[in-house]
C-alpha cells in the first residue's frame, strides 16, 4: 500500500465533559482544552479526536445531537472551537470531529418534524412502523420487532399521537436516521463538507457499520431467560453499508487536497468486513476500530465478566494484524470514553501500575496501525471505586442496573459488574494535579474525580522522565523516527508461550521486537528469542538495566531495534 501519513501519527481522544472545566460549572469546556495544549504538544502526539460538542439534551453525553453546525454552550461557542482548531494546527495538531450520524437526538428539528405525523415530509428520515400485526398498539409485545436496545428495553418507542413506534438502537433519546432516503444522504454530506470547510482533518464516525439496515427489520433470535433480541451481528454491515461510505466519500471527500483521517467505529465486525471498509482501493475509510480484542473477557454480555486470559487477548490481536497485513489498516486502542481503564482491565492497578501501564502502551504502540490514546492512559489512570448506583452518570450503566435489579437480580451483584465495566470508569475527570478536584474544576465535578489523583496525576509526571507520560512520549518518538514501527510487518512470536506476548516488525532491513512479560509473575525467556535479540539494542524498556536476557520481572517489557545497515552506517 502507498505511504499514508497517518502510518506516523498518533491520535489523542479528547472527552472534553471530562478534559477540564474553565467556568466551574463542574463540566469540561473547549476552554479547558485550550489551556492544556502544551500538555498534548509535549506528549507529541499528531491528531486530535473529539469527542461530540455538539448542542445536545445530553442524554447520552452528546451523542445525541440536535444541530451539527454548532457548539452546545455547556462547552463553549463555534468561535471557541475554530480558535482551538487554529491553535492546534499552528503546533502541527490536527483535529478530527466525532460523526454521529446513525442517529439523532430526538429534539432535532428533524426529527420533531418526522413526529409531527405520518403526513410530514421528513417522516421518512427515520424508521417509522405500526404495531405488529395482531396486537394492541402501545402494549408490551407490540413493537414492530424483537429487537432489544444496546441500552437495555425494546428498541421502539412508541408515539401514542400517531399510533406508530420509532426505531432507536441506543436510548429512545436517539432515533435511527434512514439512510435508506437519499435526503438523508445528502444533508448528511451537506453537513460534513460544511466541517471540512471550515478546516477540520477529518471524522471518527460513530457506529458507521449500523447505518445501513435492512428494510424488513427482521426478528432476532432471543436468549434464554431475556425479553428482547441482543443487537450484534444481525444489526451491523448491513446491504447498503459499503454502498453509502464509497458514496459519502465521493461526495465529501474527494477533491480535498488536505490529508484527511477517516476512521469508522464498527460494531462486530469481522476481519473481512474489515478489510473492505479500509482497502485503500475502495475509498471507504482509512481505519476502523474493531472490538474482538476487548470482549475476549466477557460472557455472554458486557456485563457478564470472566476471567482474563492473555493468551486470548494476544491471540486476537495478532489475527488482527495478520488480517489486515496486505490490505486495510488498524487502530490500536485500549482505552476510550466507552471503555473500563486498560491498566485496571488487563495490568495490575496497584502496585505495579505504571509498570504494566508501560507495557500495555508498548505492546499496543509497537502493533502495525494507528496508536489511539485516550485521556489520561498516558498517566496510567485506573478504573474508580464505585460503591453505590448514586455514582453513576452513564445511561447504558443507570439502565442496565435498573432492568436487572427490576428483574430480581442481586443488586450488589449488577453493582460489581458495573464497577468492572461501566462506561464512567473511562469518564471521571482528567486528573491534572492533586487538588482536591485534580485541578480539573473549581466547581463540583459532574462524575467524581478518582481518589487516587494524590498520586496519578499530570503535574507529576509531564517532568519526569521515569513517568508513564514520558514512556508515551518515548513510544510516540519512535514511531516518528523509526520507519520500521510505522510500516514494518508483523509476526507474533512464541505464540504458545503462557506469559509473554512477543513480535517481531521488520521493514526494509531493519528489525524490531517486542518482548513484553504480560502476567504478574517472573517469566523464563525462550532460547530462541533470547537467540534472536542477543545483538540488538534495546531502545525503550520499563525496568532499569542492566538486563538480563534470560527471564524478565513481573510486568517488564523490553523494544529492541536493529537498524538497517543503510541506516547504521549513517
Ligand atoms: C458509540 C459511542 O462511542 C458511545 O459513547 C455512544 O453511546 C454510542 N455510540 C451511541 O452514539
Amino acid at each position: 500500500m502507498a505511504q499514508k501519513w497517518w502510518q506516523f501519527a498518533v491520535v489523542y481522544q479528547i472527552y472534553p465533559r471530562s478534559f477540564a472545566d474553565t467556568d466551574g460549572d463542574g463540566v469540561g469546556d473547549l476552554g479547558g482544552v485550550l489551556e492544556h495544549l502544551d500538555h498534548l504538544e509535549k506528549l507529541g502526539v499528531d491528531v486530535v479526536w473529539l469527542s461530540p460538542v455538539y448542542p445536545s439534551p445530553m442524554d447520552d453525553n452528546g451523542y445525541d445531537i440536535t444541530d451539527y453546525h454548532d457548539v452546545d454552550p455547556v462547552f463553549g461557542s463555534l468561535a471557541d472551537l475554530d480558535t482551538l482548531v487554529k491553535q492546534l494546527h499552528a503546533r502541527g495538531i490536527k483535529v478530527v470531529m466525532d460523526l454521529v450520524v446513525n442517529h439523532t437526538s430526538d429534539e432535532h428539528p428533524w426529527f420533531i418534524e418526522s413526529r409531527s405525523g405520518p403526513e410530514s415530509a421528513n417522516r421518512d428520515w427515520y424508521w417509522w412502523r405500526p404495531a405488529r400485526d395482531g396486537t394492541v398498539p402501545g402494549e408490551p409485545g407490540a413493537e414492530p420487532n424483537n429487537w432489544g436496545s444496546f441500552f437495555s428495553g425494546p428498541a421502539w418507542e412508541y408515539d401514542e399521537e400517531s399510533g406508530d413506534y420509532y426505531l432507536h438502537l441506543f436510548s429512545k433519546k436517539q432515533p435511527d436516521l434512514n439512510w435508506e432516503n437519499p435526503e438523508v444522504r445528502r444533508a448528511v454530506y451537506d453537513m460534513m463538507r460544511w466541517w471540512v470547510d471550515r478546516d477540520i482533518d477529518g471524522f471518527r464516525m460513530d457506529v458507521i457499520n449500523l447505518i445501513s439496515k435492512d428494510p424488513a427489520l427482521p426478528d432476532g433470535k432471543v436468549r434464554l431467560g431475556e425479553r428482547f433480541a441482543t443487537l450484534g451481528r444481525q444489526v451491523v454491515d448491513g446491504p447498503r453499508v459499503h454502498e453509502y461510505l464509497t458514496e459519502m466519500h465521493r461526495e465529501v471527500f474527494a477533491g480535498v487536497e488536505r490529508p484527511l483521517l477517516l476512521v469508522g467505529e464498527t460494531l462486530d465486525v469481522s476481519i473481512d468486513e474489515a478489510r473492505k471498509y479500509t482497502d485503500q482501493e475502495r475509498q471507504e475509510l482509512d481505519m476502523v476500530f474493531q472490538l474482538e480484542h476487548l470482549k475476549i473477557d466477557r460472557g455472554a454480555s458486557k456485563w457478564d465478566i470472566l476471567p482474563f486470559d492473555m493468551r486470548l487477548l494476544r491471540g486476537s490481536l495478532a489475527a488482527w494484524q495478520e488480517g489486515l497485513a496486505d490490505v486495510g489498516w488498524n487502530s490500536l486502542y485500549w482505552d476510550n470514553h466507552d471503555r473500563p481503564r486498560v491498566v485496571s482491565r488487563f495490568g495490575d492497578d496497584g502496585e505495579l501500575r505504571e509498570r504494566s501501564a508501560k507495557l500495555l502502551a508498548t505492546v499496543l504502540h509497537m502493533q502495525r496501525g494507528t496508536p489511539y490514546i485516550y485521556q489520561g492512559q498516558e498517566l496510567g489512570m485506573t478504573n474508580f471505586p464505585f460503591t453505590s448506583i448514586e455514582q453513576f452518570a452513564d445511561i447504558e450503566s443507570i439502565n442496565y442496573y435498573e432492568e436487572s435489579v427490576a428483574m430480581g437480580e442481586d443488586p450488589e451483584a449488577v453493582l460489581a459488574s458495573l464497577r468492572a465495566r461501566s462506561r464512567d470508569n473511562g469518564r471521571t475527570p482528567m486528573q491534572w494535579d492533586d487538588s482536591p478536584h485534580a485541578g480539573f474544576t473549581t466547581g463540583r465535578p459532574w462524575l467524581p474525580v478518582n481518589p487516587n489523583h494524590q498520586q496519578v496525576n499530570a503535574a507529576r509526571q509531564v517532568d519526569d522522565p521515569a513517568s508513564v507520560f514520558s514512556y508515551h512520549r518515548d513510544l510516540i518518538r519512535l514511531r516518528h523516527e523509526e520507519p520500521v514501527v510505522a510500516l514494518g510487518d508483523f509476526t507474533l512470536d512464541e505464540p504458545d508461550h503462557p506469559q509473554l506476548f512477543a513480535f517481531t516488525r521488520r521493514h526494509d532491513g531493519a528489525e524490531l521486537r517486542v518482548v513484553a512479560n504480560f502476567s504478574g509473575d517472573i517469566a523464563e525467556v525462550p532460547p530462541r528469542l533470547q537467540r534472536a535479540t542477543a545483538d540488538s539494542p534495546i531502545v525503550l524498556a520499563n525496568v532499569d538495566g542492566p538486563h538480563d536476557s534470560t527471564v524478565l520481572e513481573p510486568w517488564e517489557t523490553r523494544i529492541h531495534l536493529r537498524p538497517s545497515e543503510a541506516a547504521a552506517a549513517r
